[in-house]
């Protein structure tokens, strides 16, 4: 899929080039994510001790419910990169808007739905997501160059911590 060619190493770079800690609310991606292969965080490089906290796997079926989701999410992030640019507020407004509003998976109640099979930090990086979404909106409503212009990295920056975790890119 185009996009995804152009896109992803975008949205991966994000945080790699602005480097912006992530504000205590955001839950912690684990930082020892592998790029590929299995869904285990290797042990620390300087300890003997082995790995304990093994990334918890999303079920396929999950993945594939997400995929047109996140092809929507692709060409939004994209058309607000280039209305950020051309500092065309009301486009990054309106589709910061569509972001936000992509219908989300829904928590589990209790453990007899469907749903507590996916791990709960991914539900936090979706509200996240949802919340930076409203935030650039906002400051796009403002035409507030210089807050949307940080309010985009860091919507750019949540796409990257879940992929990092559940879609790495190798
Ligand atoms: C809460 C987790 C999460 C967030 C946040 C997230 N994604 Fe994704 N994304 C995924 C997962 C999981 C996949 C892999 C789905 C699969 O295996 O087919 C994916 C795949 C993709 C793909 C590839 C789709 C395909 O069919 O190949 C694109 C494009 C994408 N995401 C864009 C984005 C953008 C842009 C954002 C932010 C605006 C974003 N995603 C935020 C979890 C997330």
């Amino acid at each position: 899929m185009a996009i995804c060619r152009w896109i992803i190493p975008c949205l991966l770079a994000v945080p790699a080039c602005a480097a912006p800690p992530a504000p205590a609310s955001a839950p912690a991606a684990p930082a020892t994510a592998a790029r590929a292969g299995p869904v285990t965080a290797p042990p620390p490089a300087h300890s003997a001790a082995p790995a304990t906290t093994p990334i918890p796997e999303l079920p396929a079926l999950v993945r594939r419910l997400l995929d047109g989701r996140m092809v929507r999410h692709g060409g939004d992030l994209g058309a607000v990169e280039v209305a950020v640019k051309a500092e065309d507020w009301a486009t990054v407004a309106e589709r910061a808007r569509a972001i936000a509003d992509e219908p989300r998976l829904a928590r589990p109640v209790g453990d007899t739905t469907l749903n507590a099979v996916i791990p709960p930090a991914f539900f936090d990086l979706q509200d996240l997501l949802h919340h930076r979404a409203e935030a650039l909106e906002a400051a796009a409503r403002a035409q507030d160059g210089p807050r949307v212009r940080a309010a985009y990295e860091s919507l750019g920056e949540t796409c990257g911590q879940c992929h990092q975790v559940w879609f790495p890119v190798p």
